[in-house]
């Protein structure tokens, strides 16, 4: 298809924006589970202007466009306050909670990488009910994702079958709360201890289930603890495109401490052999904003 040589009628342009949308799952009519949550219309009113005043805004640089940077810092740290994160908690908005997951992947690679060298082909312990997500990352990051069954009465994590299956190469487990396809909280209380016993890093995936569970919980629903208060939880997920009801693409990855996050940050010097004398610059992923401070 070439790019039209001539202009297209702004009407005409609309309707066909429209008709390509008439084979799309009707999800006004809440026909959608998953990809579309709706929060109804004023809300997406708001969410789509709030939207449209940002387009042209780029947070690859927060020294030209401090505003971007201020709106990241005060989104995570409204998320972290959300999910009553203490004090050393800081984190980082992404695009989404694939982004999220990748980031928090690459941070437990490094980490890792750093405190144990002779690990060379490092692996993760997932679920079997884990997000794909975290196999896309174990794709491009080099980390072997190995699979484990869950309990076959609640799909929960079965934490036995996670221990047994750490090996000397293994640097991460991972827990979801929830899972997306059975919307069971593992046991993360447990799944921290022995992250703690062999001093792994520990994921949990509340990109679901992070706005949701606290709401729960305030509506007197029994929900098992599962954010970063809990020991042995290096790091969190939590979206805000799903149950924050706000635009695509949107996540925040929350880390325990700013030494856990410093390995998320990429940094060309690293690479290059350049030395970077100041590391203050404020970039969202490449030199660690204040975010969560
Ligand atoms: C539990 C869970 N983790 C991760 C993801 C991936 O999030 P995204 O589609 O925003 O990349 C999803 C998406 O549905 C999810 O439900």
């Amino acid at each position: 298809m070439k790019i039209p040589e001539k202009s297209t009628p702004e009407d005409v342009l609309w309707h066909r924006l429209e008709s390509y949308r008439c084979g799309d799952l009707d999800w006004r009519s809440g026909r959608a589970f998953g990809y579309v949550y709706d929060a109804g219309q004023r809300a997406a009113q708001v969410a789509k202007q709030a939207y449209v005043e940002f387009l042209a805004e780029n947070a690859l640089d927060p020294t030209t466009f401090p505003s971007v940077a201020r709106l990241e810092n005060e989104v995570v740290a409204m998320v972290a306050c959300h999910l009553e994160a203490g004090p050393d908690v800081v984190g980082n908005f992404t695009s989404g909670g694939t982004e999220s997951i990748m980031l928090a992947v690459k941070a437990a690679r490094d980490c890792l990488r750093a405190r144990r060298p002779e690990i060379r082909e490092p692996e993760m312990v997932l679920p079997v009910t884990a997000h794909a997500a975290f196999h896309k990352a174990g794709h491009y990051l080099d980390v072997k994702p190995i699979v484990v069954r869950v309990d076959e009465t609640s799909f929960a994590a079965d934490v036995a079958a996670v221990r047994q299956a750490i090996t000397p190469n293994t640097i991460m487990l991972v827990g979801s709360a929830p899972s997306y396809a059975h919307g069971v909280v593992d046991p993360i209380a447990e799944l921290g201890a022995l992250a703690r016993e062999r001093e792994l890093w520990l994921h949990v995936d509340a990109c679901i289930g992070g706005f949701l569970l606290l709401y729960f919980r305030r509506l007197g629903a029994s929900v098992p603890d599962f954010d970063l208060r809990v020991p042995g939880v290096s790091s969190l997920s939590v979206d805000l495109h799903k149950y924050a009801y706000a635009a695509k693409g949107a996540s925040v990855i929350l880390y325990a401490s700013r030494e856990l996050r410093r390995h998320q940050i990429f940094s060309c010097a690293r690479w290059t052999g350049y030395s970077v004398v100041n590391t203050t610059v404020q970039s969202t992923k490449s030199a660690g904003p204040i975010a969560g401070a």
